[in-house]
């Protein structure tokens, strides 16, 4: 049975936060955040929430595919900032969109970074195997709540938004495909805090959830993953760089794109990139950049897409559709 991504949504957080703003917060600069990330501005959400964000992004794209809600059987979120450890977004996301009457499952996947392709994958096998026929697939984050604003190494990096497709059975030849792999990190390139155990169980509210990275480790990661993972969907689906229309990159940092780019001799301009207006908003940031795509009409029928992503976990993946 062939699938088809259908429709396309995406939703900003409310406050527009520009780099001369976080000059106010930490000790950096314009310059230097441009400079060596491409970043000039990023939207954090002073009022919604993971699901919030989730639910503008799914409207937008159910409407978009046509498709009647009702029809929807399957919603799996990706991220790493739910609303709450349980019930999971996804869930708040079912409720919200008034589709709790009616045979459909809901669940949060948590790949970081690379998560809203992993969710992808599991919506595709899923339908493939008969089990669901329309599947929202989300990728939501309020990164701004874990975010260390006295840490100027990463509090520039993120942003909050959530994208969304609607993935569905389709009568057109085999149009998508995918590669994942991980890496268990022991080290803490990429981390939260953790979770402490309590042996004295008493109630522990000074309990924080800091983002912690190692900047030039997870780079030097990034370039490696990106170029794995673009060289192995290509062989998997027997298509070459040239066939390829867009590569639709993880909004991390520019650089580790142009890096990429050069690497493997592809022409910059294949890849689209706003993390320029939205910083890397993780598991949403490749949704948010489709349906980008999807507003200034850059997605025509029949191009040949690759989408790419990276992070915790460590994670990578790639998918190939065609739009
Ligand atoms: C974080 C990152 C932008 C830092 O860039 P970098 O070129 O590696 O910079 P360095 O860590 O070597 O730091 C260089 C200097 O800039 C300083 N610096 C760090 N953050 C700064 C900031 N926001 N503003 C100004 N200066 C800053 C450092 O303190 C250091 O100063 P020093 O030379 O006096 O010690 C880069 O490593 C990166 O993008 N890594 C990948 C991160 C990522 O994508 N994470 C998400 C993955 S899903």
């Amino acid at each position: 049975m062939n699938v088809e991504i259908k429709g396309f949504g995406l939703a900003q957080a409310d406050k527009c936060v520009t780099n001369q703003d976080l000059m106010k917060i930490v000790e950096t600069s314009d310059e230097w955040i441009k400079e060596r990330t491409g970043i000039e501005q990023r939207y954090f959400s002073t009022t919604e929430n993971t699901s919030d964000l989730g639910v503008r992004a799914s409207l937008l794209a159910i409407e978009d595919s046509g498709i009647d809600s009702k029809l929807i059987d399957l919603i799996i979120v990706a991220t790493i900032t739910p609303d709450a450890m349980m019930p999971s977004t996804a869930s708040l996301i079912q409720a919200k969109l008034g589709l709790n009457n009616q045979k459909c499952l809901a669940f949060d996947v948590n790949a970081a970074c690379s998560g809203f392709l992993i969710a992808l994958q599991n919506a595709q096998a899923m339908i493939q195997s008969g089990f669901a026929h329309n599947a929202l697939v989300v990728g939501a984050e309020t990164l701004s709540k874990i975010l260390n604003f006295e840490d100027r190494t990463t509090c520039i990096l993120f942003g909050d938004g959530a994208g969304a497709v609607l993935l569905s059975q389709s009568a057109r030849n085999k149009t998508i495909g995918h590669y994942s792999r991980s890496e268990g990190d022991l080290e803490g390139v990429l981390t939260t805090d953790s979770l402490m155990l309590n042996p004295d169980f008493k109630s522990n509210l000074s309990q924080s959830n800091y983002l912690h990275m190692k900047g030039q480790a997870v780079f030097r990661f990034a370039v490696k993953a990106m170029e794995d993972a673009i060289t192995e969907i290509c062989r998997n689906e027997k298509i070459s760089l040239d066939e390829i229309d867009w590569i639709v990159p993880h909004q991390a940092n520019k650089r580790i794109i142009q890096h990429v780019a050069t690497k493997l001799n592809i022409d910059i301009n294949k890849f689209y990139i706003n993390l320029n207006d939205y910083g890397n908003t993780s598991s949403a940031s490749i949704p948010i950049a489709l349906a980008d795509m999807k507003n200034k009409e850059l997605l025509r029928k029949n191009q040949r897409i690759i989408m790419v992503g990276f992070g915790a976990g460590l994670t990578w993946a790639s998918t190939y559709f065609v739009v």
